[in-house]
């Protein structure tokens, strides 16, 4: 596995892969990996000759009140974890070099970078688009893997790719899980043992309200066993409680047949999103 910082030399790789017709696969990622990580990389490398890790923490997605500085950066347990999974190139971009002293171009999806994470996080999809557009734009992959975990995140950037005429196809893979429940997450060090117990009851409120949307219980109704079901959870306050049709994001009507149910809550300080799709 080669490890490289600079954009102009990782391009450089890739324009050459590319002309001997090699396919390469994209993994995003800001580091700290887990298994959810690791289902994406070994999907890439199982799917195309060449895998691509990038591990940046982003800081133009994150607010000014947010965990920019304290996000974890465990980076020999990262390179460790992409060598022993087959990764090809590792990238490992410096701020100054990926956002020079005059940055000042980005990319923003006008419509659902405003909904549901985008209302308390208001630049979050912003600073996301506008980073993998540049890393579509250096390593231009055949293919590039995002988990459903950020089930917005993967719709918005599958809106983009159709918008700004990327070549690039977005594979979504499946949200990886802890065996209580708890969908996998960089963030889930910041919550103590109990905190991580309370937190995973979200992913079995998620089950019953997809049990009750395929029993065609009505909308409001499974909002609101969602909301009371949330409430039981110790230390828990609910940021959101959604369903949209699983495609557009637009809100989901009595007869809507693909959605995704996503919430966002905190446990005490910490920020967790989940989501279920469902279908009738
Ligand atoms: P990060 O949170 O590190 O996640 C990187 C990728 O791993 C994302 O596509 C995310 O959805 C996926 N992922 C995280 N946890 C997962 C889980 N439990 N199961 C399946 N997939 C999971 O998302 C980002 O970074 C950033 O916004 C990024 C796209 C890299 C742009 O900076």
């Amino acid at each position: 596995m080669k490890i490289i910082k600079n954009p102009n030399q990782l391009q450089k790789i890739c324009i050459d892969l590319l002309k001997k017709k090699k396919t390469i696969g994209l993994v995003p990622t800001m580091g700290a990996l887990h298994n959810g990580h690791i289902s994406l990389i070994k999907k890439s490398v199982s799917q195309n000759d060449i895998t691509v890790v990038s591990v940046y923490v982003n800081p133009i997605q994150f607010g000014p009140n947010e965990d920019y500085n304290k996000y974890p950066r465990p980076i020999e347990q990262d390179i460790k974890i992409c060598k022993d999974n087959k990764v090809d190139f590792l990238f490992l971009p410096t701020n100054e070099i990926l956002y020079g002293k005059n940055f000042s171009t980005y990319v923003f999806n006008d419509s659902l970078s405003k909904i549901m994470c985008g209302v308390t996080r208001p630049n979050h999809f912003q600073g996301v688009t506008t980073v993998v557009s540049k890393l579509f734009n250096i390593v231009m992959p055949d293919r590039a893997y995002f988990g459903l975990k950020d089930y917005q995140q993967y719709v918005i950037i599958k809106q983009m790719v159709s918008d700004l005429n990327f070549k690039t196809k977005i594979i979504g893979c499946p949200i990886v899980r802890e065996k209580t429940g708890l969908a996998m997450s960089s963030r889930n060090k910041y919550l103590s043992t109990n905190e991580a117990l309370n937190a995973s009851i979200i992913s079995k409120v998620l089950i019953q309200a997809k049990k009750e949307f395929t029993a065609h219980k009505p909308i409001i109704s499974i909002i609101k066993d969602i909301k009371n079901n949330l409430s039981k959870i110790t230390d828990c306050t609910v940021e959101y409680i959604e369903i949209r049709e699983a495609e557009t994001l637009k809100e989901a009507k009595e007869n809507t047949k693909n959605i995704v149910i996503a919430v966002a809550v905190r446990i005490n300080k910490v920020r967790l999103i989940d989501n279920i799709v469902c279908k009738k």
